[in-house]
């Protein structure tokens, strides 16, 4: 989509808000990272999974949409000198731009483990590296039919060369959570960073409607997952909490 003003200014992990159709079903924006920029143009990588998506998916070149952002809080710049992108399924969808600029930041190792559901749903590796060279690509699939077979977060551990490695992770939010627990059980003390799903109404912090919960002392401690995040240090995600709020539906 040619939007110079986003293409300019997002940031890896930032959103936008994409109205998919002039028409009032669905009634609110679609929440969707931003996954490349080059000039004036931006793109997204979608999965039509309702009336939205596939609104989006039946635009035809020179079609024009009601696009807002960027939106929201993304990724941190590492501060490590290796980096392992974590993505399940469209959650591929920020990490050619941060790989841009984690390679523009200096961080020389950087991994991507891309898992999805099959071959073909996997996105392509050679999009990982288009600024950087010598990013390294693993994949997985759940059936196996390319790279291992299995969960995404079965490579993770064997990833981690250092320390100091950053890790970064967009999924599913049962996926996020695993590579919580797994890095947590590997007494991992890098920085660790999540991009969460939540319903969404607004994307900036005006309807409440995505919530997150979030450790705190207090009893109940939320986050706005469109303005706080959705990028967030795993260590501050109460993942239990998260896992157990009932699927939300969005207008
Ligand atoms: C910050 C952020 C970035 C996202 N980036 C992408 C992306 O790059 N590519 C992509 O394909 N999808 C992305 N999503 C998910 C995307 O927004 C939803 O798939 C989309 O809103 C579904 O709209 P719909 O009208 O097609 O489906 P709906 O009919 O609204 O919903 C269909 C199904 O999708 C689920 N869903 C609805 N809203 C969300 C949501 N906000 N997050 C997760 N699942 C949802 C519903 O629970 C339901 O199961 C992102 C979500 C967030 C919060
Ligand atoms: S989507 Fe409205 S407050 Fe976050």
């Amino acid at each position: 989509m040619r939007l110079p003003h986003l293409a300019q200014t997002a940031r890896a992990g930032e959103f936008a808000q994409l109205r998919c159709t002039r028409s009032s079903v669905p009634l609110l924006r679609r929440p969707f990272s931003v996954a490349w920029a080059d000039g004036d143009a931006c793109s997204f990588v979608f999965d039509v999974v309702g009336a939205g998506t596939a609104a989006l998916a039946a635009l035809r070149p020179g079609d024009t949409i009601d696009v807002l952002g960027p939106l929201g809080t993304g990724f941190s710049p590492s501060p490590a000198q290796s980096a392992v992108c974590v993505a399940g399924g469209v959650g591929c969808a920020p990490f050619p731009l941060l790989v841009r600029d984690l390679a523009a930041a200096g961080v020389q190792d950087i991994v991507v483990l891309n898992g999805a559901a099959t071959s073909s749903r996997l996105y392509p590796a050679e999009r990982f590296d288009r600024v950087a060279t010598g990013v390294r690509v693993i994949e997985a699939t759940d059936d196996g039919s390319r790279g291992h077979r299995g969960w995404v977060t079965d490579l993770l551990t064997a990833a981690l060369s250092e320390a100091n490695t950053a890790v970064y992770a967009c999924g599913p939010n049962a996926m996020l959570g695993a590579v919580a627990r797994l890095l947590r059980e590997a007494c991992y003390v890098g920085l660790v960073e999540a991009s969460l799903e939540a319903p969404m109404g607004c994307g900036f912090g005006t309807c409440l409607g995505c919530a997150v919960p979030v450790r705190s002392t207090a009893d109940d401690a939320w986050a706005l997952c469109c303005s706080d995040g959705p990028v967030f240090r795993s260590d501050e995600v109460d993942w239990d909490t998260l896992h157990r709020l009932p699927e939300a539906h969005v207008a």
